[in-house]
């Protein structure tokens, strides 16, 4: 069989920075996202693990707390947890006070109330987590992390964000346009009104010294179209972005990372290795788990011959759960 160990999979990952683990639930996308990121750790590469599925379990892998804030568990580790709920309130707060910037205060308390009910608009969440992931993307490598691992959420949702940047960047600027045209408008109307002087004119500041509401609005477009422009050329640069996708010998599990490699590969992200997790050994003493091993030596053979043109790594059942820092070094340690 053409498996390698995971340990393998750390040596072929040694130099590319940034790392994404996806797979269906429960297949052990955050047990492998934990073992490549203490191999990495125990080697002096400086690691940032950044937990994007709101159903955290980064925390019971490490026996430790936690939080949405960086926590360093080692040297070389940091781990963060990105709570959904912190990311919106941020995001909304920042939307709000641009908002106060230029509006009447007595129309805030309605704008805030619709600002609340926006919070839970279908895809606010997922939009604002884009946003941080980006934004941690970036300052990592700018912090100068030698590797930033994202243990993700099941497949679906780690494919739509890996190809979103490019459609934000796309709207942001489709927004941009849009303020510069009115920008103009506003200006040819103020020109039109003789209440407005040459020297207002050029100044894009207006009475009170702050930056008019266009101005501002511009500032923060560009910021968000900056960040989702550098996000996206990191993720599509092969030499410093790899997806690494996790299953396990089972039947849905193959048919579900066969379309997510088709759908990567179609979004120029094709997966850089596939992990194939709770393999068991073929012979067995028990009936029952002999007919299982034989069942997954079948099952192992198809996805040999699937995934021919993938690199594959496995990882072997456990008795019990790998749970801390010596267990999950353990992992890619040779047997
Ligand atoms: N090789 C293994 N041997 C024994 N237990 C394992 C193995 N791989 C994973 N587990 C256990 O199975 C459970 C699920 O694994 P893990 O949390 O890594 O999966 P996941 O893909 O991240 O799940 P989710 O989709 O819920 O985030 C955990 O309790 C983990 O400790
Ligand atoms: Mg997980």
């Amino acid at each position: 069989m053409s498996f390698k160990p995971l340990g393998q999979l750390a040596s072929q990952l040694k130099n590319t920075p940034i790392l994404f683990i996806g797979g269906k639930g429960g297949v052990g996308k955050t047990t492998t996202a934990a073992t490549l990121a203490v191999r990495f750790a125990s080697q002096g590469q400086g690691t940032l693990l950044i937990s994007t599925d709101p159903a955290h379990s980064l925390g019971d892998i490490f026996s430790a707390k936690l939080g949405h804030s960086k926590t360093a568990l080692h040297k070389y580790l940091d781990v963060i947890e990105l709570n959904p709920d912190i990311i919106i309130d941020q995001h909304f707060a920042q939307v709000e006070r641009t908002i106060s910037g230029y509006t009447n205060p007595e129309m805030m308390p309605k704008i805030q109330a619709h600002l609340k009910l926006s919070k839970s608009a279908p895809g606010a969440q997922e939009a604002a987590m884009l946003e941080s992931i980006c934004k941690h993307l970036v300052e990592a490598i700018e912090a100068g992390y030698e590797h930033v691992i994202f243990d993700t959420a099941p497949t679906g949702h780690t494919l739509r964000l890996l190809v979103l940047p490019e459609m934000m960047e796309a709207w942001t600027d489709g927004l941009l346009t849009q303020q510069r045209r009115q920008a103009k408008l506003k200006s040819a109307a103020d020109h039109l009104g003789s209440a407005t002087s040459k020297s207002q004119l050029a100044n894009p500041f207006d009475k009170a010294g702050k930056p008019d509401r266009w101005q501002q609005a511009v500032e923060v477009l560009t910021k968000r179209k900056r960040l989702f422009s550098q996000a996206g050329s990191l993720l599509h640069d092969k030499a410093k972005t790899a997806v690494v996708l996790v299953m396990t010998a089972d039947t849905l599990p193959i048919e579900e990372t066969r379309r997510a490699t088709e759908q990567l590969t179609s979004a120029q992200l094709r997966p850089a290795a596939i992990v194939v997790n709770q393999l068991i050994r073929p012979k067995q003493s028990d009936d029952f788990w002999q007919q299982r091993a034989t069942r997954q030596q079948k099952l192992l053979g198809d996805i040999e011959q699937i995934f021919k043109s993938y690199p594959l790594y496995e990882i072997y059942l456990q008795q019990t759960d790998i749970r801390g820092f010596a267990a999950l070094e353990a992992m890619t340690n040779p047997e």
